[in-house]
């Protein structure tokens, strides 16, 4: 029903899916399942063109997706997103630094409090400081809202 071949994503330089093949039969129950940030919610979002692949094929009961309609295709297929509740307008260490900043710590204080919190859960500060929520994988963007959760030491 189901059916990838080599499919292919890349963000800018990054490549998030890489050449994926897999094939899904009708009734077959299939689960994803992999670190945070290797590609299974982009995996998902190309075969209902939330996110269009740039490589391989994607074919669903053996019609290439790329002549569906996307809304047409979309109304086909459930989809029950990952949520954070990150302002979407803020970088990710301005959403971890929401509640001291409102505690009035000192810039320099909040600036190291955010670095140390995306260090233990795994972000790095070089690669994730400045991105806003949409560039994030949904298990990123978790961590965020755990580093979010736990900035004043609650
Ligand atoms: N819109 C985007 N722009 C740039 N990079 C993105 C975008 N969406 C995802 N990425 C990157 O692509 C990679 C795969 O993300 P994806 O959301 O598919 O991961 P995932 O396997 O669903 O992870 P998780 O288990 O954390 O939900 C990640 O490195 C992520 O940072
Ligand atoms: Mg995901």
């Amino acid at each position: 029903m189901i059916e990838l071949k080599s499919v292919t994503k890349r963000f800018g330089g990054e490549t998030a899916v890489d050449a994926i093949s897999l094939t899904v039969n009708r009734g077959e129950l299939c689960a994803l399942v992999g670190t945070s940030g290797c590609g299974k919610s982009t995996t998902l979002r190309m075969i209902n063109r939330l996110i269009e692949h740039d490589g391989g094929e994607i074919h669903i009961d053996g019609r290439p997706i790329r002549e569906f309609d996307g809304r047409v295709l979309r109304r086909r297929i459930g989809y029950a997103i990952q949520s954070t509740g990150l302002f979407p307008h803020w970088t990710v260490a301005r959403n971890i630094g929401l509640v001291p900043r409102l505690l009035k710590w000192p810039a320099g204080r909040v600036n190291e409090r955010v670095e140390e919190l995306m260090v233990l859960l795994g972000l790095s500060v070089e690669q994730f400081a400045d991105k806003y929520p949409s560039q994030l994988s949904g298990g990123q963007a978790q961590r965020v809202g755990v580093a979010r959760a736990l900035a004043a030491d609650p």
